[in-house]
């Protein structure tokens, strides 16, 4: 065990963890503490302490087109529209941002979903934001045609118009929803949340199970010193050769350094979510015994764990044991890329103490709804990713032609999959209604990435990097600089699936493609 004591904020470090935005985003990748470092410099304290009006004023003034077809059958709405939110600490300006609602102002992150395993979900998604929109429902085995992969399984939504969402949600989890058109932009505004499935067979509250759980949406913004988003860098090359767009200011369920308040001698399950567009989160709960019992959802023998590493759209469900005598505040670390471990959220002692549980950490129950992949007889398949600084590409497909390296960043394209970047007019590959597919990872260039495949969890097989333990089941994984990973799947869902960096300025810049089952 590293001793606990060096994750500790050092006295006087700033509890706001703020990078200074030019820099660029590679780190060395070895010990996995990717992304860009977080500057213990505060933003904060330079941040213009004027009223903040522009935002407002903007929003206002947003004109709303009818949308008659749209009153007619009371589907419940999730709207998308801009909004203010208090990301930096009180006392400093809202920012305006672009979130969900379920009725009223939006909400950041989006207002939490939840349903029991095997129930529908039903929204309407209404679109009252300037540009077209789509929502994707993250980690959930859908139907196809519920997707929200625009323009693959739908067209993006106008402004002004909407669509009918209508599935049934198979498996327990913790989960997200967020959008799926320009999600380098739309997301990084803020439009994403929680989605929640809860468990088949009662868990909370049975002997060794948890008493209470509590969701943590854990986002990364990159904001000014008036504490607005920084908007001209949406389409930045630069970052999308690197580690993406990241931002300076993380979160906790849309707020910065919140307190949590515990319960002495409780037992809590912690629902992480990250929702940041490009940074990898490594975390830490230090003196509460942390132990992940599920990974993107999928359950996982219980293991205890001193660092939770969270990729970009990752989750981890984590048990903590509140100590009896909490006494200093705890806290979850992030670290901030360069070794050092800085506080996001307070955790503060609460309430009437609990008798500790005694009894051993109860397992989650299993999903019993994946098969297990048939590895003798299964459709072999590569995925090599190329390209970004300092490694490049010597050359790659691009609609059709192949071009240089130049000639793809003129384009926009700085990464691709197997030799083509954007590749979307035709699949990566097909697979027969179920089928196992095995399908080996290599990545060739010098960051890591966060690979996500729709509509279906996969088991990692096998890994020559530390990222990832074999056997786990998930939907996104993360895979190292001049690593190599194996995963294996049934192909049971028939459709058209996206397979892509969840680092979104990197999906945008080449690396995405899709995959046909069926
Ligand atoms: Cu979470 Cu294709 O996305
Ligand atoms: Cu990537």
């Amino acid at each position: 065990m590293t001793p606990i004591k060096t994750l500790f904020t050092p006295p006087g470090n700033p509890r706001v963890a703020l990078a200074d935005p030019s820099r660029d985003g590679h780190t060395d990748l070895d010990h996995l503490t990717s992304g860009e470092p977080l500057i213990g410099k505060s933003l904060m304290t330079s941040l213009n302490r004027r009223t903040f009006v522009a935002g407002a004023a903007a929003i206002s003034g947003m004109a709303v087109l009818p949308r008659s077809a749209l009153v007619q059958e009371a589907l419940p709405v999730l709207r998308a529209a801009p909004s203010m939110a208090q990301l930096a600490p009180a006392g400093f300006p809202a920012t305006p941002v672009w979130s969900y609602a379920t009725q009223g102002a939006g909400l950041i992150p989006g207002p939490e979903i939840r349903v029991r395993a095997g129930e529908r979900i039903r929204r309407r998604l209404v679109n009252d934001l300037p540009q077209p929109t789509a929502v994707h429902w993250h980690g959930i085995r859908i139907e196809n045609a519920m997707d929200g992969a625009a323009p693959l399984t739908q067209a993006a939504v106008p402004p002004g118009a909407g669509f009918d969402y209508d599935f049934v949600a198979p498996d327990p989890g913790t989960y997200w929803y967020h959008s799926h058109n320009r999600g380098w932009e739309q997301v990084a505004r803020g439009l994403a949340g929680p989605l929640i499935v809860e468990d088949r067979a009662p868990w909370l509250g049975e002997p060794g199970a948890a008493t209470r759980e509590l969701t943590l949406v854990l986002d990364d913004w990159l904001l000014d010193a008036n504490a607005e988003l920084v908007e001209d860098r949406w389409d930045d090359l630069h970052a999308a050769a690197h580690g993406g767009r990241l931002g300076n200011t993380v979160t906790v369920n849309g707020a910065a350094y919140p307190d949590l308040e515990a319960r002495p001698g409780e037992r809590v399950r912690l629902r992480l979510i990250n929702t940041a567009t490009a940074r990898i989160m490594p975390l830490a709960l230090p003196g509460l015994s942390p132990r992940l019992i599920a990974l993107d959802g999928h359950p996982v023998p219980p293991r205890d764990v001193e660092t939770i590493l969270l990729g970009p759209a990752q989750r981890a469900d984590v048990v903590v044991d509140v100590p009896l005598d909490l006494e200093a505040p705890s806290a979850l670390f992030i670290d901030a890329g360069n070794g050092e471990w800085v506080s996001i959220a307070a955790i503060a002692a609460g309430g009437q103490p609990l008798e500790p549980s005694e009894e051993a950490l109860l397992p989650l129950p299993a999903w019993g709804t994946l098969r297990a992949p048939d590895l003798a007889a299964s459709q072999r398949e590569t995925l090599v990713m190329e390209g970004g600084a300092m490694r490049g590409m010597s050359e790659a497909v691009y609609r059709g032609e192949t071009m240089d390296f130049r000639e793809l960043a003129s384009n926009g394209m700085v990464w691709a999959f197997n030799g083509v970047a954007h590749g979307m007019d035709t699949p990566m590959f097909r697979a027969d209604l179920g089928r196992t597919v095995q399908l080996e990872m290599t990545n060739r260039s010098m960051f890591p990435h966060a690979i996500h495949l729709h509509g279906h969890h996969f088991e990692v097989l096998a890994r020559s990097g530390a990222l990832n333990t074999s056997g786990d089941v998930r939907d996104t994984v993360l895979i190292g600089a001049e690593e190599t990973l194996e995963i294996a799947f049934v192909a049971d869902n028939p459709g058209k699936w996206m397979l892509h960096c969840h680092m979104l300025s990197h999906q945008a810049s080449g690396m995405m493609g899709w995959f046909g089952v069926g």
